[in-house]
């Protein structure tokens, strides 16, 4: 079956789904997306990528031709044309298509919205078991990365250099700390059981899954420390992990081919998982 596409108020077959090649999101990059989980034909943590959404839009000065509540709305519809059980929700906004390629905001341009489906079993991803390599690359993207921009050259090119070598995920490095993953945000477990990631700030994506992690640690009085760290901290590590709405939690067990603690899947990160896993299916719309 060819999967059903949403572009610009319809749904159409993926094989017949275009826009120009004005379009500013493929010109200048100028657009947003999201990605969304789903989980047994729902949206996970819904209202935490809408927000989001909302935000970096804003962040750009670029109206959603929907509003929110339809946008979600339309997502649905989208699951339920691909009957899709598991897999990802992808949408992005751009500032559409103008006549001349002027690098200022073009007046009385209809937004272009698409959105697709993929098809993936998060849950039962054999890597959760395994585990994966990261590789460290320096951080060479633009200084607002707390906008979920479609310009993605720089991970694009760090996850490239990580397939190349055979792991699973870059780690970014400014100033000799990690601020996050090609696409995932990143954790350690320190030897005396903290959880820490990176605050939020212009140097990282604000990460849905990472707020969701964070909060349901700390429900469960896990300590939990927001503050930067260097791969030589993560590698004395006890634990290292990623966060994503398209892995939920991954274990990461070797850094540039070195172990983290004992260079297994630990105890934390798998406990992370499952209890990411029951907020999803409990929370999904
Ligand atoms: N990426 N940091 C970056 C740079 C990301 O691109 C992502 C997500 C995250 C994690 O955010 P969240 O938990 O909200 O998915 C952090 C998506 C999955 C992607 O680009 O495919």
């Amino acid at each position: 079956m060819d999967p059903i596409a949403y572009v610009n108020g319809s749904f159409v077959p993926l094989s017949e789904a275009k826009v120009s090649i004005l379009d500013r999101g493929f010109l200048f990059a100028d657009g947003i997306y999201e990605v969304a989980a789903v989980l047994d034909g729902k949206l996970v943590d819904s209202a935490s990528h809408l927000a989001r959404l909302e935000r970096s839009v804003g962040e750009i000065g670029l109206a959603l031709p929907e509003s929110v509540a339809r946008i979600e709305e339309l997502q649905k519809e989208l699951i339920a044309r691909n009957q899709l059980d598991n897999g990802m929700v992808y949408l992005q906004v751009t500032r559409g298509a103008d006549k001349s390629r002027d690098f200022p905001f073009p007046k009385g341009v209809t937004p272009t919205l698409i959105m697709f489906v993929t098809v993936k079993d998060i849950v039962n991803a054999p890597s959760a078991k395994t585990g994966i390599g990261v590789i460290t690359v320096p951080d060479i993207r633009w200084a607002r990365r707390d906008i979920k921009s479609v310009a993605l050259l720089a991970q694009v090119l760090a996850k490239q250099a990580a397939a190349a070598a055979g792991a699973g995920e870059a780690w970014m490095i400014e100033d000799g700390q990690i601020t996050e993953g090609g696409s995932s945000s990143a954790f350690i477990l320190t030897k005396d059981d903290v959880i820490v990631t990176r605050p939020n700030s212009n140097a990282i994506l604000p990460g849905c899954t990472r707020k969701a992690v964070v909060a349901l640690a700390e429900e469960r009085q896990l300590k939990v420390e927001e503050r930067a760290f260097t791969v030589e901290e993560a590698l004395k590590a006890k634990e290292a992990f990623i966060t994503s709405a398209s892995a939920f939690v991954q274990p990461v067990v070797t850094i540039d081919g070195k172990p983290v603690g004992d260079g297994r899947v630990g105890p934390m990160a798998t406990r992370l998982r499952e209890i990411y896993i029951d907020f999803a299916r409990a929370t999904a719309v």
